[in-house]
């Protein structure tokens, strides 16, 4: 998005939809195949569908919101979410209004290095061939290199080698790979590279073959991103404090930490799923991280500083602005001209900022009220749709009368609504 476009859109949640893609197409944001996609109201045609996966039968939809007001390394963001839980998104861009009073996140992503794993099992002296192994370093990257050419060319590639023993015991040691993967996740790549060097592998150390695969735990291709907030953003000094005391619950606690993380992933999740990222993998390799000091800890933490919080959140993200679903999936398509992310790296500090933003609506609302005030008055709207909307047939359709009945819940689930979009 240029410098000038804002990802304020005022009264955008009162609006239909069709107004809102209005107001989306006047930013210029998307090409007129992205306008004419989200025009017809998104999908994929069944025969795309066909060549992605297998015994395809239909698609399956979800629905793609806007969350709003996000500003992340002094760029204005508009954040494609694609999400079946009512608040996820008013939550998250109702955080993104109170974090950009203080300047918005800032953040930075490590270069887009993925590891590759070589398993070698019956290793006769396990400690002799790491040596061995290490001492090949230069040899067995060229390896790695020789296998994705055009990635080389294209200034990614081999980086650096680990030799692991897992048990000298069993004679199980893995060789890791760390592979430059330029603006891919990186899966295909990185499985080409623990292929070909694999060979080699056993030649310099013995034993036998195992697993050639990547590790989801990419922790060379981490991101770290921060946000401050006010207290009278937040509602008042008892508010801010109730959320450093809840973060510290998350780092005493495993129990709290992993609904902690469910929320953080809310909003990530919903972002990754409507960009076309593996959301396994990231799911993976986040829960993964938070556990590897050998205790599963928060992803992000709020700490209090004088007139309100830091938040800080850190974790392995592997995702990618070219490459998989990218390619074929309309929808992604028009996310990633929405997001306008240039590269890889400036993708995945917008997902973690709006993990952080979803964490911190969360915490705000358990600090405060309560979750489920809230929480029950979208789902309100939910069912008043369900039974109202274009959607309902004979079987959720209310018997007669019943509309009515839900029509003045309707308007306080619009209210609520406007209450956690902040007046965006
Ligand atoms: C619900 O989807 C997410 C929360 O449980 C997160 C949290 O407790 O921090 C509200």
């Amino acid at each position: 998005m240029s410098q000038n476009v804002s990802s304020r859109i005022s009264g955008f949640y009162k609006r239909c939809v069709e107004d809102r893609l209005r107001a989306i197409q006047a930013l210029g944001l998307l090409d007129e195949d992205a306008l004419a996609h989200l025009a017809s109201g998104g999908g994929l045609p069944t025969a795309v569908a066909d060549r992605m996966c297998e015994n395809v039968i239909a698609t399956h939809a979800l629905p793609l919101g806007l969350a709003l007001n996000f500003r992340v390394n002094q760029r204005d963001v508009l954040v494609p979410m694609a999400v079946e839980e009512p608040s996820v998104i008013a939550a998250a861009s109702n955080a993104a209004r109170m974090v950009r009073l203080s300047g918005g996140f800032s953040g930075e992503a490590d270069p887009p290095i993925m590891t590759a794993q070589v398993q070698l099992d019956d290793v006769p002296d396990t400690e002799a061939a790491a040596g061995r192994l290490e001492a090949a370093r230069a040899s067995l990257l060229a390896a790695g290199d020789a296998a994705i050419p055009r990635m080389v060319a294209r200034g990614g590639g081999c980086r650096d080698l680990e030799v692991r023993v897992l048990s000298a015991e069993l004679g199980v040691l893995v060789v890791h790979l760390y592979v430059e993967v330029g603006d891919a996740m990186g899966a295909n790549l990185v499985d080409t590279v623990a292929e070909a060097v694999a060979p080699l592998v056993q030649r310099i150390a013995g034993g036998t073959i195992g697993l050639r695969i990547l590790s989801n735990l990419s922790v060379r291709r981490r991101v770290r991103v921060t946000a401050t907030v006010g207290d009278d953003a937040l509602g008042g000094a008892d508010v801010a404090s109730g959320i450093a005391r809840a973060s510290r619950f998350a780092e005493l606690d495993p129990y709290r930490a992993t609904t902690h993380n469910k929320g953080f992933m809310n909003g990530l999740d919903a972002a990754a799923v409507a960009l076309g990222q593996d959301f396994r993998a990231i799911e993976a390799g986040a829960h993964a991280y938070a556990s590897l000091s050998g205790r599963y800890r928060p992803l992000s933490t709020w700490e209090r500083v004088p007139g309100g919080l830091v938040g800080r959140a850190e974790l392995p993200l592997a995702v990618g602005t070219v490459g998989g679903s990218t390619e074929v999936h309309a929808g992604v398509r028009a996310a990633l001209q929405l997001v306008g992310a240039k590269s890889a790296r400036e993708l995945a500090v917008v997902l973690a900022s709006v993990g952080l933003a979803s964490n911190l609506a969360a915490l705000r609302a358990l600090a405060s009220e309560g979750i489920q005030r809230g929480h029950m008055r979208l789902h309100e709207r939910k069912r008043a749709l369900a039974v109202t909307g274009t959607g309902s047939d004979e079987a959720t359709a209310p018997p007669s009368g019943e509309g009515k009945r839900f029509a003045p819940e309707r308007a306080e689930a619009s209210r609520a609504v406007q209450q956690a979009e902040g007046g965006t």
